[in-house]
C-alpha cells in the first residue's frame, strides 16, 4: 500500500493544463502516494446540478490530502441556464466548490506564502517575503445571505439594530443582506496558527489585519481575539492595522511586514495583492489546512480563455505541491522541489507568457523536473 492517499482534482479550465503539469513533477520526485480522481466542477454542475459531488466529498473524506486546479464559478442566472433541462428551475443554487470544502472539512487556515524568487522580473522588488494567514470557513463567506431580504427578518432587525432604520420601508427586493459572521473559536484558531508559524519559522513579526474602527462587531472581536493570543506569544512582535491602510503599507514598505493574519474576505484580497508583489497569480499558491484533510491549489482561477491552451503559468501549482509536500511531512522532497522552481526562475530561459517568454505549461514542468534529478 501507497504511504499517502492524494485525491486528484484538476476541476476545469487550466486547471486540468496545471495538474498535468503537477503530475510531471511528482512522478521525478517519486512520491510514495495513490493519485485518486475526483469529479469536481463546472460540468458536474451543468450535468448533475452539483459541481462537487457526493461521491467526491467522499474520497475527501478518505484521503490524507487533495491537489486541486480551478473551477469555473459563474453568477446565479448564467450558472441557472447552463443546468440541464431537468433540473432548471429546482431551486439548485451553485455556490463555490472551493468554499463549501473549505466549510465542509473545517480548513479554517488558508496559507498563502508569497516568496519573491530571485531573478523573476516580475517581482515588485526583489527580496519580498511575506506569508498570509487567512481565515477560510466564516466571515463574509459564511454563505448566510437574503436577497431579497424576508419581512420577518426586516421586522427583527428593526426592532434589534437601530442603524437599520436606514432601510426600514425597503421593499424587500430592492436590497439585500449579506451576513459577516465571525466566531471566537474561528478568530482565535486563525492567530493562533500565525504565531505557531512565525515562532516556529523565526519570522520578524505578525500583523493583525482588520477593520475594527468601523466594522466594529466582527473586526473588533478578531482584533480582541487576536491581542488575547499575541499574549501567549511575548517572544513575537505584533502589530496590527486597517485593511485599506494595509494595502498602501504593504505596496510602500513590504519589508516592514512579514507574517500577516486576517479574516476570510480581508485576506481573500490582501493575498491577491501579495501574490502580485512576487510575480501574480502565476506564482501565488494555496494551501486550506484543517486538522485532517489539506486541499492545496493555485490561487489563480480556471481561466478558461485559457483551457487546454497549456499557456499558464504551473509554479503556483508546483508551489502548492510543495507546501502539500511539506504538510504531509516529506520536508526533503519539499525542498528539493522548491530549490528546483527557484533555479529555473533564476536561470531565466523557460518562461510562460506571464513571464515574457514562449514556453508551455508542460514546458516549464519539465524545466522544473529535470532539475530533479
Ligand atoms: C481564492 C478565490 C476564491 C475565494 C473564489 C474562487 C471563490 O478567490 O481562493 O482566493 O474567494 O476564496
Ligand atoms: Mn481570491
Amino acid at each position: 500500500m501507497a504511504r499517502y492517499k492524494i485525491a486528484w482534482l484538476p476541476g476545469d479550465g487550466v486547471g486540468v493544463d496545471v495538474l498535468e503539469a503537477a503530475e510531471i513533477v511528482l512522478d521525478r520526485l517519486a512520491l510514495d502516494a495513490e493519485f485518486i480522481h475526483g469529479d469536481i466542477g463546472w460540468e458536474f454542475w451543468c450535468k448533475e446540478g452539483d459541481a462537487l459531488p457526493q461521491r467526491t466529498l467522499e474520497l475527501l473524506g478518505a484521503v490524507d490530502a487533495a491537489l486541486f486546479g480551478a473551477i469555473t464559478s459563474k453568477p446565479a442566472k448564467a450558472a441557472e441556464a447552463e443546468l440541464a433541462p431537468e433540473f432548471r428551475g429546482t431551486g439548485l443554487v451553485y455556490r463555490s466548490p472551493i468554499v463549501r470544502m473549505r466549510q465542509l472539512f473545517d480548513l479554517y487556515v488558508c496559507l498563502r506564502p508569497c516568496k519573491a524568487y530571485p531573478g523573476n522580473s516580475l517581482n515588485l522588488r526583489e527580496g519580498i517575503d511575506l506569508v498570509v494567514f487567512r481565515e477560510n470557513t466564516e466571515d463574509l463567506y459564511s454563505g448566510v445571505e437574503f436577497a431579497p431580504v424576508p419581512e420577518e427578518l426586516a421586522a427583527l432587525l428593526g426592532r434589534l439594530s437601530k442603524p437599520f432604520g436606514a432601510f426600514q420601508g425597503l421593499p424587500g427586493n430592492r436590497y439585500a443582506i449579506s451576513c459577516k459572521i465571525n466566531t471566537q473559536k474561528g478568530c482565535e484558531r486563525i492567530v493562533r496558527k500565525a504565531f505557531e508559524f512565525a515562532r516556529a519559522n523565526r519570522r520578524r513579526k505578525v500583523t493583525i489585519v482588520h477593520k475594527a474602527n468601523v466594522v466594529r462587531a466582527t473586526d473588533g472581536l478578531f482584533l480582541e481575539a487576536a491581542k488575547a493570543v499575541a499574549r501567549e506569544y511575548l517572544d513575537i512582535p505584533m502589530d496590527d492595522a486597517n485593511i485599506d491602510a494595509m494595502t498602501m503599507w504593504l505596496l510602500k514598505n513590504p519589508f516592514n511586514y512579514d507574517v500577516l493574519v486576517a479574516p476570510n474576505l480581508y485576506g481573500d484580497i490582501i493575498s491577491d495583492l501579495c501574490a502580485q508583489m512576487v510575480g501574480g497569480l502565476g506564482f501565488g499558491c494555496s494551501g486550506n489546512i484543517g486538522d485532517n484533510l489539506a486541499v492545496f491549489e493555485p490561487s489563480h482561477g480556471s481561466a478558461p480563455k485559457y483551457a487546454g491552451q497549456y499557456k499558464v503559468n504551473p509554479i503556483a501549482t508546483i508551489l502548492a505541491v510543495k507546501m502539500m509536500l511539506d504538510w504531509l511531512g516529506e520536508a526533503e522532497k519539499g525542498a528539493r522541489l522548491e530549490g528546483a522552481v527557484a533555479g529555473v526562475i533564476q536561470e531565466g530561459k523557460t518562461k510562460t507568457y506571464d513571464m515574457g517568454g514562449g514556453n508551455s505549461t508542460l514546458e516549464m514542468a519539465r524545466a522544473v523536473a529535470d532539475r530533479l534529478r
